[in-house]
């Protein structure tokens, strides 16, 4: 099963968003497979970003990602990487599509809500940047009728 990585930044989080995203992702069909509020150290961040080291927003990106908590997700589903990309919107707010995260709640481009792993790679990189394996849940044995 495709896993994700994403993030409600420190603006989602202060504009208390954090429920708002889950319930898109929960109502989509993906599962969550672990998260947690936490403050990204400045090591974290720079890690995270690396391959955007030399642009000209990029130290602007890691001091605010580093300004407050965020909320780090793992998600898991299927194709859950390409469709919540989708579901985000674009990064430029410009672009971001009414129905989309950013598009419905994003005026900036640097204060664009939320961030999701672009790939396979990029994915596992991010989920280990921000998450061991204890915190990780395993649905393989949930008994499926609830009710
Ligand atoms: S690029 O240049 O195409 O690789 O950039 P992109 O992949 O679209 O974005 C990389 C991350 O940088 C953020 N970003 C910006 N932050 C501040 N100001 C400006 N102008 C800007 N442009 C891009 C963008 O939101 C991406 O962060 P994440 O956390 O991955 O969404």
């Amino acid at each position: 099963m495709e896993r994700t990585f994403l993030m409600v930044k420190p603006d989602g989080v202060q504009r208390a968003l954090i429920g708002e995203v889950v319930r898109r992702f929960e109502q989509k069909g993906f599962q969550l497979v672990g998260a947690k509020l936490m403050q990204i150290t400045r090591e974290q961040a720079e890690y995270h970003y690396a391959e955007h080291v030399g642009k000209p927003f990029y130290e602007g990106l890691v001091q605010f990602i580093t300004s407050g908590p965020v909320f780090a997700m793992v998600w898991q589903g299927d194709r859950v990487i390409a469709i919540s990309r989708t579901m985000m919107g674009k990064t430029d707010t410009l672009e971001a599509g009414p129905g989309t995260i950013r598009g419905d709640f994003a005026v900036h481009t640097n204060r664009n809500i939320i961030h999701g792993s672009d790939s396979p790679e990029s994915a596992e990189r991010e989920i280990n940047n921000f998450f061991s394996s204890s915190e990780l849940v395993d649905y393989s044995q949930v008994i499926q009728q609830w009710i």
